[in-house]
């Protein structure tokens, strides 16, 4: 195939990822780890899947970052995942050394590429990655905003028994407790989700999505959740591949909307083989925006700890 993705990380998420890009058979894949032979066989098992799931992209497994040298896109996933009662922001120091040492090492072997964030937490690795690399901010960008949104279209679609795939919706702000989900923008098959279901209900399907990653933690007691974020990643992928001009959620770099300048944070975007190509700014109630800008606010606390000013 001519074109390659790279996806540094091969634990749940990295190698999740790395089997739904295979399914959509649309790049080779190679898939980094500092961990000797895990990259490595997971990547032979996954191409051995190939003929019998109907694909013919390779996953070649590798502990030489080297390896990614002219990859279309970067997903990062490397970095250590929550524990139950564990903050995201909690792995904020040890996952920052990780994103220095990669961003450095994508710059140096793909310095063309995109680059797809979803190491926690997320927002401030994000930025973290794009001052690193120095790539464009168009070029950089976090995957949070798919995942919170499936999460919300999943629970929508259990309360009212329909189909997921008929749900749109949206969530801004952190991927984290400070996410702003917002029903006004949430629509089964075009009908606003209000005239669906009573405001107490949604207030709670808004409060379940909130913490759905935490839900996840506690259910697994090992690690975080990785299918979902997985299969959000390789969307994103598949809307920079394609030029789709797909309108999602994602972590990107804002220069003034809503308010806010100089942070990545979750909003909608306009993705396509530039990127993120435009910054879409919905019309937010006061309470809303209050939340976003308190979602940007902690951040600002956070990247100072971080030794950003
Ligand atoms: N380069 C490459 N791989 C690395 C590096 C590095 N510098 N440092 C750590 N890794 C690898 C680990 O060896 C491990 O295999 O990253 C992998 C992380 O895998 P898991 O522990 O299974 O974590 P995972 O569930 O995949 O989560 C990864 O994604 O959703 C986020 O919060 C989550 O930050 C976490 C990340």
């Amino acid at each position: 195939m001519n074109k390659k993705i790279a996806v540094i990380g091969a634990g749940n998420v990295g190698a999740t990822t790395a089997m739904y890009l295979a399914e959509a058979n649309f790049a080779d894949v190679v898939m980094v780890d500092i961990i000797e032979g895990v990259p490595q066989g997971k990547g032979l098992d996954l191409t051995q899947a190939g003929p019998v799931r109907g694909y013919n992209a390779s996953v070649l497994g590798s502990n030489k970052m080297a390896d990614i040298k002219g990859a279309d896109i970067v997903i990062m996933t490397a970095g250590l995942p929550r524990k139950p009662g564990m903050s995201r922001e909690d792995l904020l120091n040890k996952n920052a050394d990780i994103i220095k040492s990669v961003a450095l090492a994508i710059k140096k072997y793909a310095p063309k590429s995109t680059v797809i964030v979803i190491s926690n937490p997320l927002d401030l690795m994000t930025f973290h990655m794009q001052k690193v690399t120095g790539f464009p901010k168009n070029r950089v960008l976090g995957q949070a905003g798919v995942l919170d949104s499936t999460r919300m279209r999943t629970f929508i679609s259990m309360e009212l028994g329909v189909a997921m795939t008929d749900i749109q919706a949206m969530v801004l702000g952190g991927h984290g407790d400070t996410m702003v989900p917002l029903p006004r923008y949430t629509t089964v098959a075009g009908i606003p989700i209000k005239e669906l279901i009573p405001a107490d209900r949604i207030k709670a399907i808004a409060q379940r999505t909130a913490v759905g990653g935490g839900e996840i933690v506690k259910l697994l007691k090992t690690g975080s959740a990785y299918y979902a974020p997985a299969a959000a990643a390789v969307d994103m992928c598949r809307a920079i591949f394609n030029d789709e001009k797909k309108v999602l959620p994602a972590s990107a770099y804002l220069t003034g909307q809503y308010g806010i300048k100089d942070i990545y944070i979750g909003v909608p975007v306009v993705l396509g083989a530039n990127g993120v190509e435009k910054i879409l700014e919905l019309k937010l109630t006061k309470g809303e925006s209050d939340s976003l800008k308190q979602s940007a606010k902690t951040y600002k606390e956070h990247l100072k700890i971080m030794g950003y000013k």
